[in-house]
């Protein structure tokens, strides 16, 4: 652990540069972003890739294990043989803040700041209390006030992020969110409508609706009528220039039928779904409090095909949950061979403290686990290679994000939100665009195209 204990900055010298490090998932990049704009709004600028920052925000994740451990061993490469002139102000934010604020504060003296997710819109008084050498930490959760005190967006990007659900009242038995999250809180229809616009004046051209659990968003429209997620995505799908939305990440069971309807309605509404399942073991997921059944499951997968048959499936799996047999673990792969993901992600359970199943009888050796993941991986591979290669032929709408390493490279998504490498003259492409490209070649993790034509918008 480091042995600087106070700020580098002299008291009454504020930093000048900042770096926010997120870790964890879209939502923590969210919080990212929103703090990074308070930081430019106190004066700060974000520091030059390779060039030291005087803040750093860590912006951590709870979710799995050793991520506390992983905090102290950055803020230790942080200051290691630094004197204190030179090491950076340290901020730590999110989830492992939230989770351990007051150990955070104990065992790392060289933290100046720690500031939970619901909390983050204070962050320029923290800062001027850090600035006088004080050590700050604020956990609170009062959830909602923090959007309406944050300052207005100004990023500039084609893709953009809007949080219009935080928290969860889920509780499955392994997973910390309720806990740094809270509870689920939707943030009002014409806050978020009036942010989409902003983003959008300020250049993106898709917008993915973030949320714990996104589809359990509902509120009052500016008419004081009941809205669920399909009323907000229809009316911000009325913004001319937005091209495309996404939403992630789905419950099983906040599916409402408006919502599977509107993406047979919504050109706008790409086909794309990532809805975790985490086991295909009934038994395991009631153990888990999924409150949804593998059947369950797969029929809501069904009536999304059917709404939209070119519907791309993405989910997340959890390997080794307490007491998982093999024969359970096989449900999992058969649920797998049943679906054809196009993509997914599996995690090793990891005990996380204070959830009841990390108390559970029966947690699963570390070898076996190992070798589920493994297992399970393999077929996701394989699974999301075929769906790739299934592609090659198709010619597909494609939305640059970014340039490639080479001139005249370009790399943008698919509306299956697979990457799609292609290669332009430069009066033919630019960020933002949205390009036709015919689908040439497939990998693993990306295809490649070639450019057939400018969409106009
Ligand atoms: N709200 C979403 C995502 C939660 S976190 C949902 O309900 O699905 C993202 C993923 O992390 C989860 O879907 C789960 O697969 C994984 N995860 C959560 N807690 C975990 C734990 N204790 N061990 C391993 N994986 C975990
Ligand atoms: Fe965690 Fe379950 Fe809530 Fe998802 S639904 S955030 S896995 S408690
Ligand atoms: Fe991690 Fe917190 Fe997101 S624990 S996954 S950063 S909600």
């Amino acid at each position: 652990m480091s042995k600087i204990t106070a700020p580098k900055t002299p008291p009454g010298q504020a930093p000048k540069t900042y770096r926010v490090k997120n870790f964890g998932c879209q939502m923590n990049v969210y919080d990212g972003e929103r703090m990074g704009e308070m930081l430019d709004g106190q004066g700060l600028s974000a520091a030059p890739e390779g060039e030291d920052a005087d803040l750093v925000v860590l912006n951590t994740c709870h979710i799995r294990e050793r991520a506390a451990e992983k905090i102290y061993s950055d803020i230790g490469r942080m200051t290691k043989g630094k004197t204190q002139e030179k090491a950076p102000m340290i901020a730590v934010a999110g989830c492992v803040a939230q989770a351990e604020g007051e150990e955070i504060m104990k065992r790392a003296p060289s933290v100046s700041m720690v500031v939970g997710p619901q909390a983050y819109h204070r962050l320029p008084d923290m800062l001027g209390k850090a600035v006088q050498g004080e050590r700050v930490a604020d956990t609170d959760m009062p959830a909602i006030a923090k959007f309406a005190a944050l300052p207005a967006r100004k990023r500039r990007s084609p893709t953009a992020f809007l949080t219009v659900q935080e928290g969860c009242d889920k509780f499955c038995t392994y997973c910390v969110v309720p806990y740094t999250r809270g509870a689920e809180i939707s943030r009002p229809f014409d806050d978020l409508v009036a942010e989409a616009h902003t983003l959008v004046e300020t250049g993106a051209r898709e917008i993915t609706l973030l949320g714990q659990n996104v589809n359990a968003w509902s509120g009052p429209d500016g008419a004081g009528a009941h809205q669920g997620l399909d009323g907000l995505i229809r009316e911000i799908a009325k913004i001319p220039e937005l091209q495309r939305i996404r939403y992630m990440t789905s419950h099983p069971n906040d599916f409402t039928p408006g919502l599977i309807a509107a993406h047979a309605e919504v050109d706008k509404l790409m086909p794309y779904l990532h809805l975790p399942v985490q086991a295909g073991s009934d038994r395991v997921l009631k153990a888990m409090n999924r409150n949804h059944t593998a059947g369950g499951y797969l029929r809501l997968l069904e009536q999304m095909r059917e709404a939209r048959p070119d519907m791309a499936l993405s989910g997340d799996f959890i390997v080794g949950f307490p007491g998982e047999t093999e024969a359970e673990f096989e449900e999992t792969l058969q649920l797998v061979d049943e679906v054809r993901y196009a993509q997914a992600y599996s995690f090793k359970y990891s005990p996380r403290p204070g959830t009841p199943a990390a108390t559970m009888d029966n947690q699963i050796p570390i070898e076996v686990m190992d070798d589920r993941l493994q297992r399970l991986q393999a077929r996701i591979n394989r699974d999301q290679r075929a769906f790739n290669d299934a592609s090659i032929g198709k010619t597909c709408d494609v939305l640059i994000e970014r340039k490639g390493k080479h001139d005249g490279q370009w790399l943008g998504k698919s509306p299956w939100l697979q990457s799609v490498w292609f290669e332009a003259e430069p009066d033919q492409a630019a960020l933002g665009d949205m390009v036709r490209v015919e689908i040439a070649e497939a990998g693993p993790n990306s295809v490649q195209g070639v450019l057939r034509e400018t969409v106009a918008v």
